[in-house]
């Protein structure tokens, strides 16, 4: 794949085999097609299959490789059995992305225990299941990079999905408690949590006159986040570049936390 923007390109992830969650639409999407851009090999698992296809389409006829499987996450064994389908086809992952969720808006008092148990079963349990299932090959190859999709929404007290709120701060506590023990082996583990970032379910969903607004009183530049600005930044920690930074969190807000 050639370079088509003045921005950088990793040599050190060309031909590196990289697993993302959610990578068939929002900025998951735009991290598979980075990757496919840096020359990397990349696998994603989601549930919206028509985008999904459509994607893995259009980036091998650039000449990229793209595999992708139908899986709901919330389904443990098959989020597991998909990345080992996955290395079957392409080989150990030098990169996992943890990136799947939904912010499905709801109440304090609408929540029953079961809502609560399937909003961390999509917001919180795949990045632990999908860390397990990569760590012996990241081992087998000498390290590797695992980055988990935080959020700065609940730090900046984002309200109307208290229990996505719950999840997305956990990942903090996820990420300082795997990279000591993973350290030893030379995998890192960092958090990139985005600001508000225009994927076509935000505009669809949640932008508004008020929200926008919001973001010219709230972010310290003038611009809209991109998909694709927060994909820079997972390049960077799944590269080579990226190679003494873990258990840190790296925020993509535009200043806005
Ligand atoms: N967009 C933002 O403003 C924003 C802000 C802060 C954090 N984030 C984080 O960034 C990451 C990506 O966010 P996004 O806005 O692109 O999300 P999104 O909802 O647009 O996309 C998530 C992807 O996951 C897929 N998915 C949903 N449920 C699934 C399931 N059960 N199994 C498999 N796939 C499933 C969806 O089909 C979609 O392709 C998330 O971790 C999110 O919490 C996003």
């Amino acid at each position: 794949m050639s370079a088509v923007s003045g921005l950088a390109q990793y040599l050190s992830l060309r031909g590196k085999n990289v697993f993302i969650t959610g990578g068939g639409t929002g900025i998951g999407a735009a991290m598979v097609s980075a990757f496919v851009e840096q020359g990397a090999h990349v696998a994603f698992v989601d549930v919206a299959a028509t985008e999904s296809e459509a994607l893995a389409t259009q980036l091998r006829a650039q000449g990229g490789t793209v595999w992708w499987q139908h899986c709901d996450v919330r389904d443990v064994a098959a989020l597991q059995q998909a990345i080992g389908d996955a290395q079957t086809a392409l080989g150990d992952f030098s990169a996992l992305v943890n990136n799947v969720a939904r912010d499905d808006r709801h109440t304090l008092e609408s929540v029953t225990p079961e809502y609560w148990d399937e909003r961390m079963a999509v917001n919180q349990r795949p990045a632990f299941f999908a860390i397990q299932a990569v760590v012996p090959g990241m081992r087998r190859l000498g390290g590797g990079s695992v980055i988990n999709l935080g959020s700065t929404g609940w730090q900046t007290k984002g309200s109307g999905y208290p229990c996505y709120a719950v999840a997305k701060s956990s990942v903090n506590g996820l990420t300082r408690g795997l990279a000591d023990s993973l350290g030893a082996d030379r995998i890192r583990v960092n958090t990139v949590s985005p600001g508000w970032v225009m994927t076509e379910r935000q505009i669809s969903m949640w932008l508004d006159a008020a929200g926008e607004a919001e973001i010219q009183r709230n972010q310290c530049l003038p611009d809209k986040l991109r998909p694709s600005d927060v994909a820079r930044m997972v390049l960077f920690l799944a590269s080579d570049d990226g190679a003494m930074c873990t258990a840190q969190e790296f925020k993509v807000d535009a200043g806005w936390s």
